[in-house]
């Protein structure tokens, strides 16, 4: 087969599982299959650079960051909907529509959700993607296809379909979305980067998309529904429910609860049930659509003033709730900040119970006008932690006390600081055991050295017995010391301390952002490890040499030139160092080829001992252990093997012979050389 062909037959069985996985959530074959199909397109690409087409799955990343997004003109306006805030204006909708039309009869309607976040167009000529833009103001939009390319969901070509010709061009339009669950770990990562969080997932989904440097998007976990298209010439159909199940076919994302209505009475019904999932869902809604089906009543319905005559919003209600501040307390993060947090009277916010809010800083506090004792409206953005959106003015009291940001710190006492560019007070004191504990759960956690077992309530304890004072001495702990920690036995003790030990196999990457140095995020990590390749180089770097590099600022070159001028920083990197930890680059493919995976061995190898193959798999980032359950990805049978076998015959669990095995282990030796 010519090598081309290779290449069209590996990107369309990447495009296929890509629609698996990530469209129907309902993969196929294992990431581990997936990334190997994967890297055979890269090698083939890599020897024949010429072939790389713009839809191939490797394209996804990679673009260089722009100045500025282009302008981009919609052929056909991007609408938005006039809204409805209860059941009498949807029935008055339908009158309309009904008068508009000259009928009596039930209109069908389509009901489903209004997800909150980002309208987008993308065009796909000829069935590959080529454009993709924001709503702007419904007329002219920003071209951001590099950064909407970066999302798995979407295909970077449509899925062909046997009864389906794919048309010319088809401009089709939805809503890009942060799930909550990722927003809320953006928002814990900018925390501990000392970065401002994004107010809720839509904001944080719309920043992320305008980003000017693709990597960075390509860093958010976004998704992107389709609910429509814009121009529709090749595309006919006779309804919109009709539609949207041909784009599905063509492999691009739309909402599973979309429902098909005979009249407005079942409509307000529909609207009622996707109000009710709205706490279940993993993202936002703040409304339900409904719109005509039929396409010819919509085409004959038209717009007015920038919204079509053919659909209305139903809005939900806020998820806003009224409770009393009884108390303000100062919470000291990694970095030093103190934080005021509001202790709220309980108070139930779309289904969670809150007590608690953060009030950001000093600044919101003055500019809310926030006391104890008011009463306040709460928010819930999203699954995250709640908000105080502003005070109820008439519920104040004569009981109010002003907050005033204590001038020493809650936790150590020393003098608090406030920097003239910032909006936080920071405690300053490196020996601060709030700020000690917040930088070795940071060192320890999963994205940084990734010890696992060594959890917050243990460095706490760690800390307050004084057997760590910073995060190299986590080396240096002796097991009799682990044993006196609370409810500790030797086998656990023993766990941890091989976790410890596997940690100094993390690589530079991984170090350097786990030493917490402010604006060193993993994406900047990565960029200083590729530039300067050891330790060494980075702490002997320039405040010029790391501003001349691409995507490094002058934040980010002052932060860490101050933070390797610091004596006691140095130290604790020597002392890493004696311990063992790796101070270069770890092989990333390598790193993470295994990340995650269970392995459990049963009988004889004639390669490896049992030792040896466990030591590479764990070099890998996998992990082996000796009984097959729901949780174990490869059971590797050797010869003669036991009932481990029979159990993994019995479930889901792959099962693989040594040789197999021994291709994995293949492609590990090629690429380390
Ligand atoms: S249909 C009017 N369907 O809501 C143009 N819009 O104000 C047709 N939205 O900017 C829009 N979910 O971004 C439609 N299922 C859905 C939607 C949806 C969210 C957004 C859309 C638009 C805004 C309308």
């Amino acid at each position: 087969m010519s090598v081309k062909l290779q290449i069209e037959n590996l990107k369309k069985k990447l495009n296929y599982h890509c629609y698996r996985y990530y469209v129907l959530d309902d993969p196929e074959i294992s990431d581990f299959e997936y990334d190997n199909l994967f890297r055979d397109l890269q090698n083939l690409e890599n020897k024949l650079p010429e072939l790389i087409t713009p839809d191939s799955p490797t394209q996804r990343v990679g673009a260089p960051p722009l100045k500025k997004f282009p302008t981009v003109e919609h052929k056909t306006p991007m609408l938005s909907l006039s809204n409805a805030m209860n059941e009498a204006s949807i029935r008055d909708f339908d009158k309309k529509v009904k008068n508009l039309i000259k009928t009596e009869s039930d209109i069908e309607y389509t009901v489903e959700p209004k997800l909150d976040g980002l309208a987008v167009e993308i065009i796909y000529e000829r069935g590959v993607f080529t454009l993709g833009s924001t709503r702007g103001d419904g007329t002219r939009g920003e071209d951001v296809t590099r950064n909407i390319k970066t999302i798995k969901s979407v295909p970077l070509r449509l899925l062909p379909q046997p009864d389906l010709s794919i048309p010319p061009r088809l401009e089709v339009r939805g809503e890009i979305i942060m799930e909550n669950r990722d927003f809320k770990n953006l928002n814990r990562k900018r925390a501990e980067q000392g970065e401002p969080p994004f107010a809720n997932p839509r904001n944080s989904a719309a920043g992320s998309v305008r980003q000017l440097d693709p990597m960075v998007t390509a860093q958010r976990k976004l998704d992107l529904y389709f609910y429509g298209t814009g121009d529709q010439t090749g595309f006919s159909h006779k309804t919109h429910f009709e539609m949207m199940n041909t784009l599905k076919k063509l492999g691009l994302k739309i909402n599973p609860h979309i429902v098909l209505c005979n009249n407005i009475e079942d409509s307000i019904i529909a609207c009622r049930e996707i109000e009710s999932l709205r706490n279940t869902l993993p993202y936002n809604i703040d409304g339900a659509v409904i719109k005509v089906n039929s396409l010819e009543i919509q085409n004959k319905l038209g717009t007015v003033s920038r919204s079509p005559r053919w659909a209305i919003a139903y809005k939900f209600p806020p998820q806003h709730e009224t409770t009393v501040i009884r108390d303000i307390i100062v919470q000291v993060g990694r970095t030093g900040a103190l934080t005021p947090v509001a202790l709220l009277a309980p108070v139930k916010v779309g289904g969670v119970e809150i007590q608690r809010a953060t009030l950001h800083n000093q600044d919101e506090i003055d500019k809310k006008d926030i006391c104890m004792g008011d009463s306040v409206i709460v928010e819930r953005a999203g699954d995250v932690i709640p908000s105080v959106v502003k005070v109820v003015k008439s519920g104040r009291t004569e009981n109010r006390r002003k907050f005033i940001m204590p001038e020493t710190c809650p936790e150590c006492s020393s003098k608090v600081v406030r920097f003239s560019n910032e909006a936080v007070y920071r405690c300053v004191n490196h020996n601060c055991p709030a700020i000690l504990k917040g930088n070795l759960k940071h060192f320890a956690s999963r994205r940084a050295m990734n010890i696992e077992g060594l959890g917050n309530k243990l460095l706490e304890q760690l800390v307050d017995k004084g057997v760590v004072g910073n995060v190299a001495d986590l080396y240096y702990i002796p097991l009799e010391k682990w044993l006196k920690l609370d409810r500790m036995a030797v086998k656990s003790a023993k766990n941890i301390i091989d976790a410890i030990e596997k940690s100094k196999q993390a690589g530079l990457e991984r170090l350097l952002f786990a030493l917490g140095i402010r604006h060193v995020g993993e994406h900047t990590a990565k960029i200083l490890v590729d530039h300067f390749g050891s330790m060494e180089k980075i702490i002997n770097a320039t405040r010029d040499e790391l501003m001349n590099i691409k995507d490094v600022g002058p934040e980010v070159a002052e932060s860490v030139v101050q933070f390797f001028n610091q004596h006691a920083n140095i130290s604790i990197i020597k002392r890493l160092e004696e311990a063992g930890v790796l101070m270069t680059p770890q092989n990333a493919e390598v790193d993470r080829k295994l990340e995650g995976k269970i392995f459990v061995f049963t009988g004889t190898l004639k390669n490896f001992t049992r030792q040896d193959a466990k030591k590479i798999v764990e070099s890998m980032g996998g992990k082996v252990t000796s009984v097959v359950t729901g949780r174990t990805d490869f059971v590797v049978a050797g010869a003669n093997p036991g009932s481990k076998l029979e159990k993994a015959e019995n479930s889901d669990v792959q099962i693989i012979t040594e040789n197999e095995f021994k291709s994995l282990l293949d492609t590990y030796t090629k690429e380390t050389g």
